[in-house]
């Protein structure tokens, strides 16, 4: 029975961990473990520090929960905060993270943490269907994603910080701290709907889905600073 809790940039603060525990009760599930997200998504690709997840690390285990972390953009929070990946994993008991997505491997994600934990894991992968054999050929493209990719993601949210800044010169309002590879736009000030910014991508050559009034845009391998330059160039002549 999961429970959210309210954060702010992605980060949730401690007492609300705190509150959000359920009391031992007979009536009540047992709290037993707290989930985090990094970099967060939906607060617009913001980093946790390592001193923010330690303070909902401790906090959960004052109440001997696990702590998992959804790590899918881990890589991305690594390279924004200048850290260690291993600094941010050591407030986690175990991770999720993709090997698509910056990444940019063609599919695969991979569950870390202790033996015992994953040995579970595997077992309850079986049981739900998810083996698979014959799975090296699309596990090799993984290596290259973990060993050569991470390095320049920096690129990436170089040209997010780019992208970000164009677009607000032009009057399209940014509406996240572009950290990383993550540009949410809210283009109403322009006086354009969805339809509108998909026209004038589609026009451009480029695929993008607006919903509402806005859009996330974001950055990844393929996508140089060049293209950056002539997306914003494209927009500026449609508006
Ligand atoms: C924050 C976050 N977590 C987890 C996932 C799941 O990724 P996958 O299904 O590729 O393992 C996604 C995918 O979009 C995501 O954005």
């Amino acid at each position: 029975m999961a429970r959210t809790i309210p954060g702010k940039d992605g980060y949730m603060n401690p007492d609300d961990i705190r509150a959000a525990v359920r009391a031992d009760n007979i009536h009540y599930p047992k709290t037993t473990l707290l989930c985090m997200e990094n970099t967060h998504n939906s607060a617009g690709g913001i980093a946790l520090t390592p001193e923010q997840m330690k303070s909902n690390y401790d906090v959960a285990k004052e109440y001997g929960l696990g702590v998992h972390l959804d790590g899918a953009r881990i890589f991305n929070a690594a390279v924004a905060l200048k850290v260690d990946v291993k600094k941010l994993a050591q407030y986690t008991d175990t991770i999720q993270l993709c090997l698509s997505k910056g990444l940019s491997a063609p599919v695969g994600s991979l569950v870390v943490g202790p033996k015992d934990v994953m040995d579970r894991a595997r077992k309850y992968r079986k049981m739900l269907g998810g083996g698979m054999r014959q799975a090296g050929i699309i596990a090799a493209p993984g290596l290259i994603a973990l060993t050569k990719m991470p390095k320049r993601l920096e690129e990436d949210h170089k040209n997010a910080k780019l992208l970000a800044a164009g677009l607000s010169k032009l009057g399209i309002k940014v509406v996240n701290d572009v950290q990383t590879n993550m540009v949410y736009v809210d283009f109403s000030p322009i006086g354009w709907t969805a339809e509108d910014w998909n026209k004038a991508c589609a026009d451009m050559g480029w695929k993008s889905r607006g919903y509402g009034t806005g859009t996330r845009l974001v950055t990844h391998y393929g996508i140089e600073e060049e293209d950056i330059k002539g997306f914003l160039d494209g927009i500026a002549k449609k508006i």
